[in-house]
C-alpha cells in the first residue's frame, strides 16, 4: 500500500504520517508538501531516515509537479492535508487560499482520475457550516447541516468538499470527506489558540484573546483525528461526508485560564484585543454518524490531552522557539502589535 499524504510537514499531517507508519510499518508513505511558512521539515525528523518513507516538496496546485509524482509513486490512496489553514490569515489575504484550498485540490484529484487511485480522503472542517448561537446548546452540525460559511478559510474548504463530492457523482472518483472540530496537540504552529497561549505564557508575555473569549469551539485531540482518519481510508464508504469532533466544547477564555493553571502563571497575562472580524461564535458536531458505522469514538480526554500537550511544549522548546523567533514574527507584530 502506498499513500501519498500532502500537508505532512504541518500540524494534523505530521501526526498523521507518524500513526500510519508506526501502526502499518509495510506501509509506503510520500509526503508532498509546499513547505510554506506553516509546514517545517524539522517536525518530520523521527521518521525522514525511514526507508519506507519519502519527502517531496512540491506545491499541490503545481499539475506538473504532482502529475509526475503520480506516474512514478503510483499511490493506492491520497489524503489532503494541504492547505492554507489560518482564520485570520485568511481575512488578511484571500487569493491564496482559494488557489491552495480548491485548485489544489481539484489538481490533485485531476492526477487520481488520471492515476485510478483507490480513495482521494478530503481533510476538511466543521467550520464548513458556520456558527451556532451561544444560547441553543441543543443544536449540533449533522452531516445535513447546510454549509454556511463566515470567512475566505471557510469557503474555501467548502469550495473544496463541494468540488470533492462533485468529483464523485459526475466521474466515480472514490472521494471522502471528513469534517472535523479544532485540534490540538503536539506539532501544532503556535498561531493558533492553544500553543500560541503556552508559548506566550511560557515567555511572560501578553496572552491576546479576541473579545471577550467567550466563542465555542468543540477540541479533539490530535492523535484521536488521526485514527479516524484511518478508518474512513480504510473501511469508510466513498462518497460519504463524515464528521468528527470530540463532544468537548470549551470557551476561549476558559482554555487560556487551563493554561495558565497548568503552567503556574497570573491569569493577569491575559489581554481582551480587538475581536477577528465575523468571528464565529460556538462550533459543535455530532460525530454520531463515524460512531454507528466505523465504531470510531475520541479516547483523549480535554484534562490528559492538555496535559500531553503542555509537557510536549515543554520538552520540545528548539521546535517551537525556532518557528517564532523568524518570519513568524513579523506577522504576530502585524495581528496584535496595535492591538
Ligand atoms: N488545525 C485544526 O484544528 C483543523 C481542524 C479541522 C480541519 N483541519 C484541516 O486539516 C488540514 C491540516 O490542518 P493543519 O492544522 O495541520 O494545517 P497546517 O497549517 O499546520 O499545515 C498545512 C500544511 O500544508 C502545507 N501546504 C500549504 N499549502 C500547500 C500547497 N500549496 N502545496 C503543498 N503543501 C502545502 C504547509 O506547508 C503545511 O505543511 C487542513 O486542510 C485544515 O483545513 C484543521
Amino acid at each position: 500500500m502506498t499513500l501519498i499524504v500532502t500537508g505532512g510537514a504541518g500540524f494534523i499531517g505530521s501526526n498523521f504520517i507518524f500513526h500510519i507508519m508506526e501502526k502499518y510499518p509495510n506501509y509506503r508513505v510520500v509526503c508532498l508538501d509546499k513547505l510554506t511558512y506553516a509546514g517545517n521539515l524539522s517536525t518530520l525528523a523521527p521518521v525522514m531516515k525511514n526507508k519506507n518513507f519519502r519527502f517531496v516538496k512540491a506545491d499541490i496546485c503545481d499539475r506538473d509537479a504532482v502529475f509526475a509524482l503520480f506516474e512514478e509513486e503510483k499511490p493506492d490512496v491520497v489524503v489532503n492535508f494541504a492547505a492554507e489553514s489560518h482564520v485570520d490569515r485568511s481575512i488578511e489575504e484571500p487569493g491564496i487560499f482559494l488557489q491552495t484550498n480548491i485548485m489544489g485540490t481539484a489538481t490533485l484529484m485531476d492526477a487520481c482520475r488520471k492515476f485510478g487511485i483507490k480513495r482521494f480522503h478530503q481533510v476538511s472542517t466543521d467550520e464548513v457550516y458556520g456558527d451556532l448561537p451561544l444560547d441553543r446548546p441543543d443544536l449540533f452540525f449533522t452531516e445535513q447541516t447546510p454549509i454556511h460559511t463566515s470567512s475566505p478559510y471557510s469557503s474555501s474548504k467548502a469550495a473544496a468538499d463541494l468540488l470533492a463530492l462533485a468529483y464523485y457523482r459526475t466521474y466515480g472518483l472514490a472521494v471522502s470527506v471528513s469534517r472535523c472540530s479544532n485540534n490540538y496537540g503536539p506539532y501544532h504552529f503556535p498561531e493558533k489558540l492553544i500553543p500560541l497561549m503556552i508559548a506566550n505564557a511560557l515567555n511572560n508575555k501578553p496572552l491576546p484573546v479576541y473579545g471577550k473569549g467567550e466563542n465555542v469551539r468543540d477540541w479533539l485531540y490530535v492523535e484521536d483525528h488521526c485514527k479516524a482518519i484511518d478508518l474512513i481510508i480504510h473501511k469508510g464508504r466513498a462518497g460519504e461526508v463524515y464528521n468528527i469532533g470530540g463532544h468537548n466544547e470549551m470557551k476561549n477564555i476558559d482554555i487560556v485560564k487551563i493554561i495558565c493553571k497548568e503552567l503556574n502563571k497570573p491569569e493577569s497575562l491575559i489581554t481582551f484585543v480587538a475581536d477577528r472580524k465575523g468571528h464565529d461564535m460556538r462550533y459543535a458536531i455530532d460525530p454520531s454518524k463515524i460512531h454507528r458505522e466505523l465504531g470510531w469514538l475520541p479516547e483523549t480526554k480535554f484534562e490528559d490531552g492538555i496535559k500531553k500537550t503542555i509537557e510536549w511544549y515543554l520538552s520540545n522548546r528548539e521546535w517551537w522557539e525556532t518557528i517564532i523567533s523568524g518570519e513568524y514574527k513579523e506577522y504576530y507584530e502585524k495581528m496584535y502589535g496595535n492591538r
